[in-house]
């Protein structure tokens, strides 16, 4: 804009052109970043729309508060191998398969956001909104883990799912259902239910004690289980290979051991998060934080646990990286990879907010303002919200089943994917996938690569915004 000035009071001339078109151009031009958010009741409705889109994707049987119209009881026919009940627990994405990895992984995702920032949720309203999102969760963890060394990690088979589109009160398919035990062991997925039981005991220890101690018990076990009992899940569950396949488990290891020592401070679980920690070279930067690519949260939180200079050091080359040397999109966006832009984004705006808690990391000023910055970008900076239902100019096609259905009775089907037209029902609060590196977003149901959303895609934007919001309401902590 101070460009489009100069150049008019040099060419006084053609003043009156050129006034008008350069006028033109500045009134197109999208709120900048610190424009979209006024205040922190923003956040707060970014907070309850994210818990919102949580809601619409629970499988089972909804409680009688359910706040989702269109949706209504599902998967009740969910079963193990031995007929045991596995209702409950949340669909993946747009489509209705229970993958337990990354259902794991968003719930500690958003868990620690909680535990951390609980006045963020506590001023917002939202915080037995949250802890039933989180709940809702774990309730299924537990049914999954049917014994010591035995836990389900998979409802629904990908090929089977993918022939249908519609709504899950509607789904047809068998759903096969798909475990880890002690002759096919699972470290990473055992290891990451472990943490988010851990983790969801440290948020249920005021509210609920008895909920919480037995979320404590069947995170041991499942620690143990996944400490003695080494393998990948992927290798077992080969159905979740093509799509959430986990590369390795040290990193869940030591995650798991880590959220255990916060969770109890027996010794021993800070000694084996410090093993694991150098046993699989955990110390190296890592370029990003994702579902299967944890290190960089096991670093923060080993430096907010132990306070010791080595996890400090790891933490902070990674934020440093991120926020001063990591791709970035013309207009400023975090580029990691086309798919989940936003969440890789996010991912790392919340990783590093939690650094910018302990001072002694690194430059906390410069980490939230860059994670301002991400989240601000998500919220509009560009012209546009990526947030389904919130916002300036959001997505109307998010690639979703259930919200590409008419109200019932009409029907559902592949229709209805077909059809280049806004969801009927709005998926309040999903984050889509998101942009492409040159920061263009095409808003059509198919083209998943944009469109699409998923559980792991809202849990560290969730989160970040928590520490966003707590920061507006607590600025000197
Ligand atoms: C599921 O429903 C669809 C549409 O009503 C139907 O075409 C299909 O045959 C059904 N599949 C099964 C396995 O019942
Ligand atoms: C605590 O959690 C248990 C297990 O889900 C539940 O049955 C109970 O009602 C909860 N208690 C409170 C006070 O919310
Ligand atoms: C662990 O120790 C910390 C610091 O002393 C304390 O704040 C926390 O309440 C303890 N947690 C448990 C489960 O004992
Ligand atoms: C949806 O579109 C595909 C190709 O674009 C077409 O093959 C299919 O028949 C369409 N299905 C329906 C139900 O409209």
């Amino acid at each position: 804009m101070t460009a489009s000035y100069t150049i008019c009071n040099r060419l006084t001339i053609v003043v009156g052109f050129l006034w008008f078109a350069l006028l033109g151009i500045s009134l197109a031009t999208p709120p900048s970043n610190e424009e979209i958010v006024e205040d922190e009741r923003d956040y707060f409705e970014v907070l309850e729309r994210s818990l919102l889109f949580y809601e619409a994707q629970r499988s089972g049987r909804l409680p009688k508060n359910n706040r989702i119209p269109w949706r209504g009881d599902s998967g009740l026919e969910d079963r193990g191998q031995n007929g045991e009940d596995l209702t409950g627990g949340y669909y993946d994405a747009g489509d209705f398969v229970k993958f337990g990895f990354t259902m794991a992984s968003m719930t500690t995702l958003l868990a620690w956001g909680a535990v951390s920032w609980p006045q963020a949720y506590e001023a917002a309203g939202q915080l037995d909104e949250l802890r039933e999102a989180v709940k809702w969760a774990t309730d299924y963890f537990i049914k999954c883990h049917v014994s010591e060394d035995v836990l389900y990690g998979q409802v629904g088979d990908f090929a089977l799912d993918h022939r249908f589109w519609g709504r899950p009160e509607e789904l047809n398919t068998s759903r096969p259902a798909f475990k880890i035990d002690s002759d096919h062991p699972g470290s990473d997925l055992a290891g990451e239910t472990a943490a988010a039981l851990a983790v969801t005991s440290i948020l249920f220890r005021d509210s609920n004690a008895s909920y919480s101690a037995e979320c404590l018990r069947h995170a041991k076990e499942l620690y143990h289980f996944a400490n003695t009992r080494r393998g990948l899940y992927h290798e077992v569950i080969k159905g979740a290979a093509q799509y959430y396949e986990s590369i390795d488990y040290g990193d869940e290891l030591a995650w798991a051991a880590a959220w255990l020592f916060r969770a109890t401070n027996e010794s021993k679980y800070l000694e084996d998060a410090e093993h694991h920690y150098q046993h699989f070279h955990l110390k190296e930067r890592p370029n990003e934080f994702y579902y299967n690519k944890k290190v960089a949260g096991v670093q923060v939180i080993m430096a907010q646990l132990t306070e010791q200079q080595e996890y400090q050091n790891a933490a902070r080359a990674f934020c440093d990286f991120s926020v001063r040397d990591q791709k970035r999109t013309a207009k400023g966006l975090l580029y990691i990879d086309k798919f989940g832009t936003l969440c890789h984004a996010a991912n790392v705006a919340f990783i590093c907010l939690q650094a910018a808690d302990y001072p002694a990391i690194g430059n906390s000023e410069e980490y939230r303002n860059f994670a301002r910055d991400q989240i601000h970008y998500i919220l509009g900076g560009t012209g546009r919200s990526y947030v389904v239902g919130w916002g300036l100019n959001p997505p109307k096609q998010a690639h979703h089943a259930a919200a590409s259905c008419p109200d019932r009775p009409a029907p559902c089907g592949w229709a209805e994917f077909n059809r280049t037209a806004p969801n009927p029902q709005i998926l309040h609060g999903a984050l889509v996938s998101g942009p492409d590196e040159a920061d263009r977003f095409l808003d059509f149901r198919e083209d998943y690569i944009y469109t699409e959303v998923t559980l792991d895609y809202n849990a560290g934007f969730t989160s970040a915004v928590a520490g966003l919001a707590q920061l507006l309401i607590n600025p000197h902590e």
